[in-house]
């Protein structure tokens, strides 16, 4: 047992150092197109936000999330909310998708993201695993921090 113990000490601290290392990257969310559509909304080129956010932007939720959005709280852990922002083609008489900009990513995880409201952000870029964000959670959460009444979610739950 004496001989057990230091090695039990030093894998308990090689967790505690890589754990929260390793889950502080939001992954990215696969198979999110099979989840709940929240909405979309189209931002144009009046819009002073159009150079990063223009497009069609559709919102997805996890079913671990789904709940939370519908009745309101504080979301669990494990609730992901996807942002898919893609590029149109407009004319006069139709709007149609082009191709994707960005994948944006909400993933909740209260003690790994506390500094930024419990959520960790992510940005995906087209259609690729490149990442964005890449730790730099703040710059995403200055804007999501206006909603602290939802949990720092802009979405709300439509039939
Ligand atoms: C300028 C303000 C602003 C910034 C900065 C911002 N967002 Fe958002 N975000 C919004 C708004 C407004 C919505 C509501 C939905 C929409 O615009 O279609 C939203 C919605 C979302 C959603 C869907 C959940 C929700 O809150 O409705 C995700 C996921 C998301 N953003 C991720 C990100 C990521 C990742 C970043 C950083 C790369 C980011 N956001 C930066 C304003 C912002």
């Amino acid at each position: 047992m004496r001989k057990i113990l230091p090695f039990l000490a030093l894998a308990v601290a090689f967790t505690a150092y890589c754990g929260p290392k390793l889950s502080s990257q939001v992954a990215y969310p696969e198979g999110y197109r099979a989840w709940t559509h929240v909405k979309s909304l189209e931002l144009k080129a009046k819009h002073p936000l159009f150079k990063d956010f223009g497009g069609l932007h559709h919102i997805y939720v996890n079913n671990t999330g789904l709940e939370t959005l519908k009745k309101g709280g504080t979301y669990p852990d494990g609730s992901v909310f996807v942002f898919d922002l893609m590029d149109v083609k407009s004319d006069d008489a139709a709007t149609a998708e082009a191709n994707r900009k960005v994948l944006g990513v909400m993933y909740k995880n209260a003690n790994t993201f506390s500094a930024t409201g419990g959520w960790g952000f992510e940005g995906f870029k087209g259609d690729s695993r490149d990442r964005i964000v890449a730790g730099k959670h703040e710059a995403c959460f200055g804007c999501h921090a206006s909603e602290k009444s939802s949990d720092f979610v802009f979405s709300k739950y439509r039939n």
